[in-house]
C-alpha cells in the first residue's frame, strides 16, 4: 500500500536512454504535488515529450524511478501500467485523437466504459456534465469533424477527465489553436488545479501560457535547468 501522505508524482534520477545510446531525459528528480499547475518548457528536442511520457507511465525510465502516489511503477507489468493510466491519469495531446466515427459524447464515455467504475445512465450523465462544463452541451452528439478546432480540443479534455484523474498530462495541447482557444484551454487547466485540486503538467513553448502555470520546469538537453517550484 502507498503511504497516505506520499506526493502525487515523484521521480528520482529518471533517465530515458534509447538502446542506440541517445539520452532523451537525464537524471530528472522532481516531486509534483496535488493541485500543482506545472508548465514544462524548453527548446525543441530538449526532451519535453519524453519526460511527459515518463511522468504519464507511457514509457519506462532506463534508469531511476517514477512513483505515482508513493508506488514505484518499475515493477508493474505493461497491463498494470495501462490500468493505472486509465484510472488515475488523463492525457491531452496536440492532435485531439478523438475517434472520428464516434460522437463527442461517445468519445467521453469510452474511457468510463473501459474502466467500468460507473454503470448505465451514470456514464452518460457524467459525460454530459463534463461536456457541459466545457461549453460543449450542444456539441455532445456531433462527430469530431463537425466541431471547430477549439471545441475538439475541449472535447479531448472532457475525455481526459472522464475517469476523474488526479493528474492531467498535456503535450502542446494548444499547438494547433488560435490565441483565444489556447487561452480557453489554459483557463480550463487553471480551474482543474485551483478549484478541483487536480494536478496538471503541460508542455508548452508559449511563454505567455507558461507564465499562467504556478510552476515552470525548463529542460535543456534532457536535463532540468530550472524549476521554479524546487
Ligand atoms: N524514438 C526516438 N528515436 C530516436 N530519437 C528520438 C526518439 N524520440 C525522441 N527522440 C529524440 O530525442 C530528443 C528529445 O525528443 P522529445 O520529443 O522528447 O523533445 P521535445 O522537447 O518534446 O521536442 P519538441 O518541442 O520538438 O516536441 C530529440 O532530439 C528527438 O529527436
Ligand atoms: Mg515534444
Amino acid at each position: 500500500m502507498a503511504p497516505p501522505d506520499a506526493p502525487l508524482l515523484e521521480t528520482a534520477g529518471a533517465t530515458r536512454q534509447l538502446p542506440e545510446g541517445a539520452v532523451l531525459v537525464r537524471d530528472v528528480t522532481i516531486t509534483i504535488g496535488r493541485g500543482e499547475f506545472v508548465a514544462v518548457t524548453g527548446p525543441s528536442g530538449s526532451g519535453k515529450s519524453s519526460l511527459l511520457y515518463l511522468l504519464g507511465l507511457l514509457d519506462r525510465p532506463s534508469a531511476g524511478h517514477v512513483a505515482l502516489e508513493g508506488r514505484d511503477t518499475a515493477r508493474l507489468s505493461t497491463n498494470e501500467l495501462a490500468a493505472l493510466r486509465l484510472a488515475k491519469l488523463g492525457f491531452v495531446f496536440q492532435f485531439h485523437f478523438l475517434l472520428p466515427e464516434f460522437t463527442a459524447l461517445d468519445n467521453v464515455e469510452i474511457p468510463m466504459r473501459r474502466l467500468g467504475r460507473l454503470k448505465g445512465a451514470a456514464v452518460r450523465d457524467r459525460a454530459m456534465a463534463l461536456l457541459g462544463a466545457l461549453g460543449l452541451a450542444e456539441a455532445a452528439r456531433k462527430l469530431p469533424e463537425q466541431l471547430s478546432g477549439g471545441m475538439r480540443q475541449r472535447a479531448a479534455i472532457a475525455r481526459a477527465l472522464a475517469n476523474d484523474p488526479a493528474l492531467v498530462l498535456a503535450d502542446e495541447p494548444t499547438g494547433n489553436l488560435d490565441t483565444a482557444n489556447a487561452r480557453a484551454v489554459f483557463d480550463i487547466f487553471e480551474r482543474l488545479t485551483r478549484d478541483q485540486g487536480r494536478t496538471v503538467v503541460v508542455v508548452t513553448h508559449d511563454p505567455d501560457l507558461a507564465r499562467r502555470a504556478t510552476r515552470r520546469i525548463q529542460l535543456v538537453d534532457g536535463r532540468v535547468v530550472s524549476d521554479s517550484g524546487a
